[in-house]
């Protein structure tokens, strides 16, 4: 088979890793990819939004398979794209149809999905720059902290907690005037969830489903979960606490519904669905729907697949999922993120990275790189994922943190505490 995967971080390095391990792959592109996926497969130099050029590209090096990496070509319909196209029609797109994505792409939309489906969440209400005055009573009938998130896609920047009443009610203010652009035209407020969260994946070829690893990640910048969020500085799997009594309450409160309740819409979705969940006494809720794979989840997920990830997603693509095995490895898998110096705030690009090729025992995963000659230079906030194998998290953890010390690059930082409130 030809694949091409939509992406260029630490998710699509971790997807390609596992996707060549495949006896059934041929070639595998990347589009547009980093340094690290360069080694592992074949990097095109096209947008992964850039949906004529996909289908071009497609076509001439008969592509038997798209998969897609980021929620932005599945917010904007590279699934409906392909098949509205004669000649593309018959090339599966592993990802949600548009309407499927705006799970992801609208909150207002997802939290509706969820009251309709009685889908556990928590209470909420929108509002509109037309509704205000309605938004300011509903903010004052809950208790700090107060949940703002815009509706749309913000880049992961779109919700504030905030402590004080008069602040939130200005901050609703502003958002509803534009300061997420359009994405705060509509905002969601909701009630604030005490507990402890995860991330869990799901595989859907829209009527079966397979439960992948469950990941946690660790958001803040700080040791401790303290100071700005990033897109993420390291995750472990499993997750102790997602036994199997929460997860059985995750299957049938959560997982089936949301299946069953895509289905009853006739929304077209084959892909990934990634339940941001929190744990409230036990019991688990939606804080969000992603409809693609999480980062840096995905750089443990991974090595806890023990079966061959293409099977999985052909059974996707051609309906017949439940009939392929997912195999779980049972060791412990952990990753910790190297960033650039001022991350997530302002930071340089272009440092020279040395001693990632050195390292045997973990996996290293390119997120922000590119290749300068035989240089490997830093491209990005999120630089490279040291990902590990364990019989458990300490010792996986272990691995990580001394080849996360080995890989050098000015300004380099990452979170030695990972995996440390589980
Ligand atoms: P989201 O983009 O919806 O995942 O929100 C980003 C982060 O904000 C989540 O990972 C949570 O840590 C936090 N968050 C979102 N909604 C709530 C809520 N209702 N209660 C508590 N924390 C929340
Ligand atoms: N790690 C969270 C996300 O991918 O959105």
């Amino acid at each position: 088979m030809n694949i091409l995967l939509l992406g260029s971080g630490g998710r699509e390095s971790a997807l390609a890793w596992k996707i060549k391990q495949s006896p059934k792959v041929d070639n595998l592109f990347i589009a547009p990819g980093n340094a690290g996926t360069a080694s592992i497969g074949e990097n095109v130099d096209i947008k992964a939004t850039d949906f004529a050029a996909i289908g071009d590209f497609a076509l001439r090096n008969k592509i038997d398979m798209v998969v897609v990496g980021p929620e932005d070509p599945l917010v904007k319909g590279i699934y409906d794209y392909f098949k509205a196209d004669t000649a593309l029609q018959n090339i599966p797109v592993i990802g949600p149809s548009k309407e499927g994505a705006r799970l992801e792409g609208s909150k207002d939309f997802a939290k509706a999905f969820m009251m309709r489906h009685h889908i556990p969440t928590a209470r909420y209400e929108s509002f509109t720059a037309e509704t205000i005055d309605a938004g300011f009573r509903f903010l004052e009938s809950l208790t700090a902290p107060y949940v703002l998130k815009a509706d749309g896609l913000a880049a992961g920047k779109g919700v504030l907690i905030i402590d004080s009443l008069e602040e939130a009610k200005k901050e609703l203010s502003n958002m509803l005037n534009g300061s997420f652009g359009d994405a705060s035209r509509t905002v969601v407020i909701e009630e604030f969830l005490s507990g402890i969260e995860c991330s869990v994946f799901v595989l859907t070829d829209g009527n079966s489903y397979k439960i992948l690893p469950v990941a946690k990640d660790y958001k803040r910048i700080g040791e401790g979960d303290k100071g700005l969020n990033t897109g993420g500085m390291g995750a472990v799997s499993p997750v102790p606490f997602a036994d199997k009594t929460f997860m059985q309450k995750v299957e049938e409160r959560i997982v089936k519904p949301t299946i069953e309740g895509l289905k009853a819409e006739n929304i077209d979705y084959k892909g990934f669905i990634f339940l941001g969940l929190i744990n409230v006494k036990g019991d688990p809720l939606v804080i969000e729907y992603n409809v693609r794979m999480g980062d840096p989840e995905t750089e443990v997920v991974m090595l806890r697949i023990a079966s061959d990830l293409v099977k999985l997603l052909e059974g996707v693509a051609t309906g017949t999922l439940k009939e392929k095995t997912l195999e779980i490895d049972e060791r412990a898998a952990v990753t910790v993120m190297l960033v650039s110096g001022g991350y997530p705030e302002a930071y340089e690009k272009g440092k020279i990275i040395s001693g990632h090729d050195k390292i045997s025992d973990s996996i290293i995963f390119h997120a922000g790189t590119k290749k300068s000659g035989e240089a490997i230079l830093t491209d990005g906030g999120r630089v490279i994922a040291v990902s590990s194998y364990g019989k458990d998290k300490n010792e996986a953890l272990a691995t990580s943190f001394a080849n996360a010390r080995n890989i050098q690059f000015e300004g380099k930082y990452f979170r030695s505490d990972i995996g440390f409130d589980l």
